[in-house]
């Protein structure tokens, strides 16, 4: 059975004291879901600001089946680079995944493929999950380009791996054009991209690797939609932003499966 994950992207929201409130909010929900522990209970990671992943992170340890990451990290192990965190930084304030090629990160820091294929390197350096994610932008999709463009940024990021490295990826397809709109891809489109990507991944790594991948939607996922969207069965899971702020209805996209 593929791995089912929750994700919340926080994004540069909160404070300290707010993350970990909102982390302990969280913890005590999905400690008391009955699924919880349950083999089929999907894992939750929490993506705080990464200031706050060491305070996140000694909230979250007592919690199985919830666990904290990056949402960026730097290529380098050390060095002169003001300002920047590295993959080694934030596993030792506790992280175990991190994601990588969020288009926010595309877009406003001008990160290209060939960075972010340096900045998974970096994060299997320090064992930290990749939670890869790609997807096109509205102009795209309008021209009916959407899976090329998607094709490409899976391809040049992730197939220079060797299978066994691989299969530790967590992919995440957010379109551009669904990301805090309040627009959602439809269960369909979120269905037939998903599916175009395990094709990919089977093409590359054979169809037992393409069935164990996890691939996760992003895109205004929300407590509403959720359950129509991971009932897809090649959605496994989110990546989720505004909704994620929200304990109650974080809980409910985590109960959604
Ligand atoms: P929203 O859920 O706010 O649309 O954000 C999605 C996202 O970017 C998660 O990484």
């Amino acid at each position: 059975m593929r791995k089912k994950i929750v994700a919340g992207n926080w994004k540069m929201n909160l404070d300290l004291a707010g993350s970990q409130n909102l982390a302990s909010e969280i913890c005590s929900l999905v400690a008391k879901n009955p699924l919880s522990g349950l083999k089929s209970a999907p894992s939750v990671v929490l993506f705080p600001p990464s200031v706050f992943i060491n305070g996140v992170s000694t909230i979250v340890n007592d919690t199985p089946g919830v666990s904290v990451g990056a949402q960026n990290i730097h290529q380098n192990e050390k060095g002169a680079f003001t300002g920047e965190v590295s993959a080694q930084m934030v596993a030792s304030c506790g992280a175990t995944y991190t994601l990588i090629g969020h288009s926010e990160r595309r877009s406003y820091f001008g990160e290209d493929d060939k960075l972010i294929a340096e900045k998974i390197a970096a994060a299997f350096k320090s064992n930290l999950v990749p939670m890869y994610c790609c997807g096109e932008v509205l102009a795209e999709r309008q021209d009916n380009k959407h899976f090329d463009i998607v094709k490409h940024q899976v391809e040049t990021a992730l197939f220079w791996m060797e299978k066994s490295q691989f299969e530790k990826v967590v992919i995440a397809y957010e379109p551009v054009w669904a990301i805090g709109t309040g627009v959602t891809a439809s269960p369909r489109q979120a269905q037939e991209m998903h599916s175009w990507i395990r094709q990919l991944v089977a093409t590359r790594y054979g169809i037992e690797t393409a069935n164990k991948t996890t691939i996760l939607y992003g895109g205004s996922c929300n407590g509403q939609n959720a359950v129509e969207i991971f009932a897809q069965p090649d959605v496994d899971g989110g990546l989720i932003g505004g909704a994620s702020l929200k304990a109650e209805e974080f809980f409910t996209i985590i109960s959604s499966f």
